[in-house]
């Protein structure tokens, strides 16, 4: 694919771009510049654009808006030490981008195009990468059905864009969530699009999570669809438990049974969990078993994991059986270790021996 690099003629001014970035927050402010590409049945994938970030003109009629032909995903720019900028593991981003869009029926967008138009767009904006540690560049590549028609088929054209914005912390790193365990609704169903970065899926958990919020919650956890038992997923996020505590403990995840998203971070977390000598391992865990870990001290720390939050401590989850908490509801030493671990990796203060970075500039 083709980048042709028209960027904004009016980027914001040092003084603008600083005062935004040092806003933060997630999604407030957008960079100066985007990257479009469209495909078409006929004629596959055109030239990839660069330019300002602006509004798109769409037809009322364009499928997306009606059937929820989309996927997206989420991936981050990190400043190093040098003041250069690397990428963390785009490649698997790509990855899981090629099997979303093969799940909803859209094009696949070659690995190689993926992460060039990612790097094109961080190299042009890369003014706007926070520079401390915890702050990032969040990049937001997404892709949907633009064909205009009400007819309900696979769209034959498809329009890709890449926005990226600064980030600080999602949750505030210090504090631990409270989760809602929901019984009522499902994310996910075997068979259905619980491994797909698809924004339906984020669509039917509103509801969830507003029910979570009105139980004094900060988030809700998905159990399984069937029998409304095992643990899946905590709102967007992928979720770990600790078992037992010190140099023994064992850092164990839900394992992916096709309703859960195979998160980047969750797999960047196995792999540095083991790193720092712990044990770890991917199973079933059924409410109960959270509940009886909790209060027996076998579970010693519960967090969740994904691109925006990184790593976010679980202090309690409540469910209609009460409320249990994790320790004394505090982020747990381990959590804190892997986290760490893993910023620093992803800044450049830590060896990164997987070879996750991929340097922009
Ligand atoms: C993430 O944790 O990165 C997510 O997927 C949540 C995101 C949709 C904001």
């Amino acid at each position: 694919m083709k980048i042709n690099l028209n960027p904004n003629s009016h980027p914001a001014s040092d003084a603008d771009r600083t005062e935004k970035i040092a806003v933060g927050g997630f999604g407030k402010y957008y960079t100066d510049n985007m990257v479009i590409a469209e495909w078409t049945e006929a004629d596959g994938w055109g030239d990839a654009e660069l330019k300002a970030y602006g509004p798109l003109l769409i037809d009322p009629a364009t499928s997306v808006l009606h059937y929820g032909q989309e996927i997206f995903e989420g991936l981050k720019a990190y400043s190093q030490p040098d003041g250069g900028v690397s990428l963390f593991r785009p490649e698997a981003n790509a990855e899981r981008f090629r099997k979303s869009a093969t799940r909803l029926a859209l094009p696949e967008l070659p690995i190689a195009d993926f992460v060039a138009t990612v790097e094109a767009l961080v190299r042009q904006d890369r003014a706007w990468v926070p520079k401390n540690i915890g702050e990032s560049l969040y990049i937001r590549p997404f892709m949907f059905g633009s064909e205009v028609g009400l007819g309900v088929r696979p769209s034959n054209r498809a329009t890709y864009l890449v926005i990226t914005t600064p980030a600080s912390a999602y949750f505030n790193p210090g504090k631990a969530v409270t989760v809602w365990i929901s019984t009522e609704y499902v994310r996910a169903a075997p068979g259905g699009t619980g491994s797909a970065k698809t924004g339906g899926n984020y669509a039917g958990s509103l509801l969830a999570q507003k029910q979570a919020a009105a139980e004094g919650c900060d988030q809700v956890v998905w159990l399984d669809a069937i029998e409304r038992k095992w643990v899946e997923e905590m709102g967007g996020m992928n979720l770990f438990f600790v078992k037992g505590s010190g140099a023994s403990a064992t850092v164990f995840t839900p394992k992916l049974t096709g309703t859960l998203l195979a998160g980047v971070t969750r797999d960047s977390i196995l792999t540095v969990a083991q790193d720092l000598g712990y044990k770890v391992e991917e199973g079933a865990i059924s409410t109960d078993q959270w509940h009886a870990g909790v209060t027996s001290g076998e579970i010693t720390e519960v967090f969740a994991c994904g691109t925006a939050a990184v790593i976010t401590p679980v202090g309690a989850a409540k469910s209609a059986q009460g409320i249990w908490p994790t320790g004394d509801g505090n982020p747990g030493p381990i959590t804190n270790q892997i986290r760490e671990t893993l910023l620093g990796i992803q800044h450049g203060t830590i060896e990164d021996k997987h070879g996750w970075n991929k340097r922009v500039s």
